[in-house]
């Protein structure tokens, strides 16, 4: 049964036997991060568009362990110029692993790297993780859309993570529609209190979401799938 672990921002790992996986390492220059890049163990960084606190600490992280980075082609086609090995994947693909399977589906936001986001980095993704048996989706950055009724329809989503914050993603009630729409067992809020720009109060969210058991997850804690 995989374990996820909450690192603060948008950062989790997902650890099944001995594959581990971190999604959107942003680390170094978190506030609110619960671990340094320079220990985490990864064998695959899925990052799901090149905004700085997402695409964070990617290249680091994946050089020290020879790890493989999963991200659009336009994304990995920009970290793999650093030397990282790297799997591209497009809107509405997947591809097996060893660990299991990755599909990138559709996020509403932007996508560029650097100082101003201005190297393009393709679209923003969300990520549907397979491993384990179970089924793990994180969102990314993104507004709520209507096709997230559709994910939720072909797809037995265990655990989603899901951004809170408002501002750059949506807020606590769009996020408790997209919880209607994908029909997650657990949901675990992500992409708030990182800086006081999208501060929420995660306990009231929790309160008005009917249909999934909510998981608050403080940076450095984890629950099993
Ligand atoms: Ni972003
Ligand atoms: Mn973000």
């Amino acid at each position: 049964m995989p374990e996820v672990k909450f690192l603060g921002h948008a950062c989790v790992t997902i650890t099944e036997g001995n594959h581990k996986l971190i999604i959107d390492p942003f680390l170094t220059d978190n506030p609110v991060a619960a671990a340094k890049a320079d220990d985490i163990e990864a064998g695959y960084v899925l990052v799901t568009h090149g905004h700085g606190d997402h695409i964070g600490d990617a290249v680091s992280i994946a050089k020290r362990n020879d790890a493989t980075v999963i991200g659009t082609f336009e994304l990995v086609n920009l970290v793999g110029k650093e030397g990282v090995k790297t799997h591209p994947l497009h809107i509405g693909g997947g591809h097996n692993f060893d660990f299991g399977r990755v599909k990138a589906t559709i996020a509403h936001h932007g996508g560029g790297y650097g100082p101003d986001a201005s190297q393009y980095t393709g679209p923003p993704v969300g990520f549907l993780v397979t491993i384990g048996g179970k089924t793990i989706y994180h969102a990314g950055d993104t507004g709520l859309f209507y096709d997230m009724k559709l994910i939720g329809e072909m797809n037995d989503i265990d655990l989603a993570f899901v951004p809170i914050g408002d501002n750059f993603t949506m807020d606590p009630d769009d996020a408790i529609k997209a919880v209607e729409f994908l029909q997650p067992k657990k949901v675990v809020p992500i992409h708030y209190n990182t800086w006081d720009l999208i501060a929420q109060d995660a306990a009231a969210f929790a309160a008005k979401v009917k249909n999934a058991e909510v998981v608050i997850l403080k940076p450095g804690e984890g629950c099993s799938v």
